[in-house]
């Protein structure tokens, strides 16, 4: 049940922001009642594990609930409402693929994609794809092994709750806490009273307003009202007039509402709901919807608010009642004087919203564009209303609000006004334009920086809305309104988010190997089901231990000071506080690591660890952390940005330099020289588990058991032990799994575990840090932004012959390993291609921002951005298109690169080749071409892009690697090793390693966690390298062990495992082995410039299609197709899953995820609201991937490849997709050929480039400088 409904009905609700109290009368579900590996796991559990729909896991339990909600309401949901469904739920570990696969089974529509784009449906081409080898398979999972859904199996709604809502006079409810009392009352009566004695009380209805400001900006509310549960504000009725919605009805009710009001009801009364019904869509998530009110989003008055600009455009009325009576208001005189008028008292409350019928001759429409299509709040959204005089098009009334321009809604008043008695006509379009843009005023700097946008998708709407009603004029009377040019039509149709279809190839294992063998099988993962079971435990789930403290962290706030002082003394005072942890309890070393700044006497950048405090719980550890005062004094230079750092000569060193050929002879030869900079922005990693840390003393010899989220135990370990004084064979560290990494819990991780070691160790209690995710994002860096400066030698027919590059890339405030992403990013840059004459410098700024850190890729997927971008540059120069320029760059035969490393590019070709053929390359891009020639205001472009993966760490001891296995008496197996699992499924690899060398099921092994304590010294979890050499430090072990069983096995040969291993152990035979792996030869001589750092390479190709909407800058995601060379998988699922997850990644990176500071240093996006990666609606509509047949590796195990990173990069084919579309229509508007895209590619930068007479009335003809980006 739902409080504002007195339906019984599913919903599914996001935990954090719901208050318990107001779940009286309900029963509630978790991912634990679902289903349970001690019970029965249930269906939507099943199916995600075994399509492989989880990797770390961490996100796994909110896809059941949300998939689990949706089944219970809908047995045999639409792919509509199943992408509805999860629109609220992220990922970031698979690309969704094959989570949507999972939901797919449980779906009624077909399985077609029923789209014959290009002649044929997505099953006509997966019949293609089959025809052309017998030995691949496209079936990563069975659905044969499935159990039904069977709906009457569910629990039912508890009787006694429902007797409880039958019989028991409802009565106003009080629940009291430490400093809170919440109110529910159940007749309006009452609540006017109660309004009327706390006036400044809210009323919490959904607290999707209040539970956030709450939360995160302080504010503190001692009493609440929640009025869900009084009839008059839960009332929906038809009146004669139009609907009249009770403002504590749900959003979602509402959705439903409306859609049945369309179906019902003349379509000339209903434009106005479906205008409403268009923003609700996309308004939040399901789970936002499910519990935020009507009268919550009108009342809160927020300038993102999608309802409130339609529903005052729409002259919806407000019912509003107090102690003093009961008024009718419209709607839009709450936005009359701005924010905080006095529309409306504080001890009135909204009953109820009428919205009208709309009338003939009305023509109504919804607009909004966000940073992600769906479940992000608008840049701007924009309700618009015209009615004509009967029979004419000459305005009668118009009606133009704007949510996202000031600090609430506006009404561009003044324009409409001046517009009444116009005609429809460009005339008046003209006028309108120029007299919105004057009328509604920005703000300089509006929070997220986008002004000039903001005043483009102003006007750009105010268009939409003409060209829609245009249309409809003609639709009414075709002789008289000839409607709008063919060309345009498309453009009023707004992207829609599809069900998904993607296909899936990869090699079958040969019909010779043991059944019994996993090797080259696409397993589960090993924790899946324990993923979608919600019992997989990371850190936070760890029981809390006895006396336990929690650990708040105080953070700088400014970028470059000196600390005067630090006072606790308020702190100290707060409820449950235990202590203050500051510099002077460190017992030992306190530096960040590889850095000779001193920590803490000097800040260095905003989010630096000051000091922490311990409390009994977060909570109160949080409440008192706000209550210290830090004095500073402030330091100068400041340094943010990559230009700053250049000005002040602030670098880490060294600075890295390759050259190869004589390149200022070869620009003397070139036919022609471009010169070019693109800058590209950093990237969160945004694991879905933030870092976390417990720390537990263990009361004698200085031990300390650390449970840490990280990627490298062994340096933990060192930390801890250098920070608290005492040997590494004191500190004993555990990772059972971590809810991913990225790259971003290695060094950072070590900081963090310090700090709840000291804290521990002062204490001489449990400590447990639990960053937040605003913590998270502030405090622990994340990719490096760049800037890449190139000069491109080339002849007219497309070769390039010199190129001189420089990459500047921001570091942030301490070393970390930028010098090493440097030098990687310079190792990586050549890509495809063989540039006989190349210098390229690697310069790591040294700024004030927080230290930037290891990142999937770690430098390629910047300095392979810029490299793409001079071979498209060359390709606009030559007039050659971009595939040809990179054809004839490409790695033909054995070569070597340009530091004299000897690579055979065969499989290169061949993924390229691979590609062209399946995607169709020519045959789509002459569809574009065709397409884009009838659609003016929409484009489509494609781009395909090679790439060139080395892998290696660069030094023999870095991919070193130990395991330890144990058979137990009864035949089972320990298995252990140094790889951490991060959600890249290394221990499911590792027991399928295990499994094939002992020649026993999979079943017998198992794996229980990465420790200190038994392997030693390990490496870290980086550079795709885990499987490779912890598989071979896994098989070493085996391999010794059954060398050791051998004599038994052969004197019973007709034996079973159990016989030989108890007979091994009756003749005293060690059932305990280590392995071990000695690393991969590496080395680079960067005084030469030469080396050999890789031990091999990975090859790959992706081609992306999309379509991009001029007038906004959205884009959808139409097709990727990729083929990539990993060898010869060891479990196809996964490694699939990682180039999926990976790719998506990448279209973060380079098309959506934007970091944002303030002048000062402060990084304004610090959580899922402000910061938008990728959801179901970026994926590509079509996601194929295909690895590359018969490809050998002799230096990895069984001949796979390290894949982990690859991906990332080919998420830029996507990238420069949207360029070719941006270049069609600067072509088709005879605008300069050249033009500089920077990463990330977003609508904002899109919608700039596609220069128009709307962006000249704003802008000019300039892109858009946005201020708050800091590369
Ligand atoms: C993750 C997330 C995503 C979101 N995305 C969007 C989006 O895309 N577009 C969008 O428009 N909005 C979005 N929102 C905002 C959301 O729609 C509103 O917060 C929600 O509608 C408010 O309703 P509520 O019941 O949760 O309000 P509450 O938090 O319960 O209350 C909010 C305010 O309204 C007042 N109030 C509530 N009911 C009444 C009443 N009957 N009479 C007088 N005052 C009242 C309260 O006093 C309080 O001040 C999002 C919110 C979240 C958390
Ligand atoms: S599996 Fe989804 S976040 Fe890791």
């Amino acid at each position: 049940r739902i409080g504002s409904l007195s339906l019984a009905g599913h919903y599914s609700a996001n935990a954090c922001l719901l208050p318990i109290c107001s779940l009286y009368g309900m029963a509630v579900t978790t991912v634990e009642g679902v289903g349970s590996t001690r019970t029965r796991i249930h269906p939507v559990q099943e199916r995600l594990a075994k399509c492989h729909g989880s990797q770390c896991g961490f996100c796994t339990p909110g896809m059941v609930m949300s998939i689990y909600t949706l089944l219970r309401n809908h047995p045999e949901p639409t792919y509509e409402q199943m992408t509805a469904a999860l629109a609220g739920n992220l990922c970031r570990c698979t690309g969704y693929r094959p989570i949507l696969d999972a939901c797919k089974t449980f779906c009624k529509d077909s399985v077609c994609c029923q789209s014959k784009a290009n002649g044929k449906c997505c099953l006509d081409q997966e019949e293609d794809l089959f025809d052309r080898k017998e030995k691949e398979s496209a079936s990563l999972f069975s659905p044969d092994e499935f159990q039904p859904l069977d709906p009457t199996q569910e629990f039912i709604f508890p009787p006694e709750l429902m007797r409880m809502a039958e019989n028991q006079p409802k009565r106003t409810l009080v629940f009291h806490g430490e400093r809170m009392m919440w109110i529910s009352p159940v007749t309006l009566d009452e609540l006017q009273d109660l309004k009327a004695a706390h006036p400044k009380a809210p009323l919490v209805v959904g607290n999707t307003g209040v539970g956030p400001d709450m939360k995160f900006k302080g504010v503190f509310h001692p009493i609440v009202i929640a009025p869900a549960r009084i009839p008059d504000l839960n009332v929906v009725k038809c009146m004669s007039d139009g609907l009249t919605i009770g403002a504590a009805c749900s959003l979602s009710l509402m959705k439903d509402v409306l859609r049945n009001a369309i179906l019902e009801l003349p379509e000339e009364k209903t434009k106005i709901f479906y205008a409403v019904l268009q923003q609700l869509r996309t308004l939040g998530g399901e789970q936002i919807r499910n519990v935020a009110s009507l009268g919550g989003n009108i009342i809160s008055r927020k300038s993102t608010s999608d309802l409130n600009p339609i529903l005052a455009a729409g002259n919806c009325m407000l019912n509003l009642v107090s102690q003093g009576g009961k008024r009718w208001i419209p709607l839009s005189d709450i936005f009359a004087n701005g924010v905080g008028n006095d529309a409306i008292m504080p001890e009135e409350v909204l009953v109820s919203v009428r919205i009208p019928y709309s009338r003939k001759g009305e023509y109504i429409s919804a607009f909004r564009q966000a940073p992600r299509r769906e479940n992000a709040l608008p840049i701007i959204s924009a309700g618009m209303r015209v009615l004509f005089e009967e029979g004419t098009d000459k305005i009668k009334d118009l009606s133009v609000f704007y949510g996202g321009a000031a600090s609430t809604t506006v009404c561009a008043k003044q324009t409409c006004q001046t517009l009444i008695g116009r005609y429809w006509n460009e005339q008046m379009l003209d006028e309108a334009s120029r007299l919105v843009l004057n009328e509604i005023v920005l703000p300089d700097s509006a929070w997220d920086g986008k002004v000039e946008y903001k005043k483009i998708l102003i006007v750009s709407f105010f268009y939409k809305f003409f060209l829609e009603v245009l249309q409809s004029l003609k639709t009414m009377d075709p002789c008289r309104y000839p409607g709008i040019p063919m060309e345009y039509e498309s453009v009023l149709e707004n992207f829609q988010t599809k069900m998904p279809q993607s296909i899936q190839i990869y090699q079958n294992v040969e019909l010779s190997q043991s059944p019994q063998d996993p090797v080259g099988r696409p397993i589960m993962h090993q924790s899946g089901i324990k993923h979608a079971t919600g019992e997989a435990v990371y850190i936070d789930d760890i029981p809390s231990v006895d006396g336990e403290l929690f650990l708040a962290v105080v953070t700088s706030s400014r970028a470059h000071a000196k600390i005067v002082s630090v006072d606790a003394s308020e702190a100290l005072k707060e409820p449950g506080v235990f202590d203050i942890i500051t510099a002077n309890d460190v017992p030992a070393t306190n530096e960040f690591h590889y850095s000779d700044d001193p920590e803490i006497i000097f800040v260095i950048c905003v989010g630096q660890i000051v000091c922490a405090v311990a409390a009994d719980s977060y909570a109160h550890a949080k409440q008192a952390a706000a209550k210290v005062k830090i004095e500073y004094e402030a330091l100068e230079p400041v340094i943010l940005t990559i230009e700053d750092a250049i000005k002040h000569n602030s670098f880490f060193e060294p600075k890295r330099k390759l050259e190869h050929g004589d390149v200022d002879k070869a620009f003397e030869t070139v036919d022609r020289i471009l010169e070019g900079e693109i800058r590209i922005g950093g990237q969160e990693h945004f694991y879905m588990e933030t870092q976390s840390v417990l720390a537990v003393p263990k009361g004698e010899d200085k031990e300390m058991d650390v449970f840490v989220s990280t990627q490298h135990p062994a340096f933990i370990q060192e930390m801890v032990a250098a920070s608290l004084g005492v040997p590494a064979n004191r500190i004993m560290c555990h990772v059972k799994r971590v809810g991913g990494a990225f790259g971003g819990k290695l060094l950072k991780a070590g900081l963090l575990a310090s700090v709840a070691s000291v804290a521990a160790n002062k204490t001489n209690r449990a400590v447990r840090l639990i960053l937040s995710r605003g913590d998270d994002m502030l405090i622990t860096g994340g990719r490096h932004p760049f800037i890449g400066k190139y000069k491109v030698g080339f002849m007219n027919d497309g070769r390039i012959r010199a190129v001189d590059v420089k990459y500047y890339i921001n570091g942030g405030c301490t070393p970390d390993e930028s010098v090493l992403v440097a030098e990687v990013s310079l190792l990586k840059m050549d890509n495809a291609y063989n540039i006989p004459n190349l210098r390229c410098l690697a310069c790591a700024c040294k700024t004030n921002l927080p230290s930037n850190t290891a990142f999937r890729g770690f430098g390629f997927p910047q300095s392979g951005l810029v490299t793409e971008t001079w071979i498209t540059e060359v390709a606009e120069k030559t007039g050659l298109s971009p595939e040809k320029v990179r054809e004839i760059n490409m790695y033909k035969e054995d070569e070597q690169t340009h530091f004299k490393q000897k690579l055979d590019p065969q499989n290169l070709i061949r993924c390229w080749n691979e590609c062209m053929e399946k995607s169709a390359y020519y045959s789509r891009k002459t569809a574009i071409k065709e397409f884009n020639k009838q659609n003016y205001w929409k484009k489509k472009g494609i781009a395909i892009v090679p790439m060139k993966f080395p892998f290696g760490l660069g030094s023999r001891y870095l991919s070193q690697a130990a395991a330890l296995v144990h058979i137990y008496t009864d035949g089972s197996v320990l298995l252990t090793h140094g790889g951490i699992e991060l959600g890249q499924g290394i221990h499911t690899k590792m027991i399928q390693v295990a499994s094939r060398e002992l020649n026993i099921p999979m079943s017998y092994i198992h794996f229980c966690e990465t420790s200190t304590t038994t392997v030693p010294n390990a490496c870290a979890s980086v550079g795709s390298a885990g499987t490779d050499v912890n598989g071979m430090a896994v098989k070493d072990a085996c391999q010794t062990l059954l060398k050791r069983l051998q004599p038994i096995i052969n004197e019973n040969p007709k034996g079973n495992w159990n016989d030989w291993i108890k007979e091994a152990f009756e003749q005293s035979v060690s059932l305990s082995a280590t392995g071990y792996f000695r690393g991969y030869d590496a080395n680079m001589d960067w005084e030469k410039g030469e080396g050999q750092p890789f031990t091999y390479f990975l090859y790959g190709t992706a081609c992306s299609e999309v379509e991009i909407n001029c007038l906004t800058g959205d884009h959808k995601n139409l097709r990727t197709d990729i083929v990539m060379d990993i060898g010869c998988s060891i479990n196809p699922a996964v490694d699939i899953g990682q180039i999926e997850g990976a790719f998506v990644q990448g279209i973060g990176l380079y098309t959506m995820e934007e970091l944002q500071y303030s002048s000062e240093g402060v990084l304004r996006t610090r959580g899922p609201d402000q910061y938008k990666i990728p959801a179901v609606c970026d994926i590509p509509e079509q996601f194929n991937v295909s690895l590359l047949s018969s490809s050998q590796n002799p230096y990895a195990i069984y001949s796979s490849k390290g894949l982990g990173e690859a991906g990332l990069f080919l998420g830029c084919s996507v990238f420069f997709a949207l360029r070719d579309a941006i270049t069609c229509v600067r072509n088709e508007r005879g605008l300069k050929k050249t033009f500089a895209l920077n990463s990330p590619l977003t609508a904002e930068q899109i919608r700039a480039a596609c220069t128009d007479d709307f962006t000249k009335m704003v802008i000019g003809s300039l892109l858009f400088s946005s201020i708050w980006q800091i590369p």
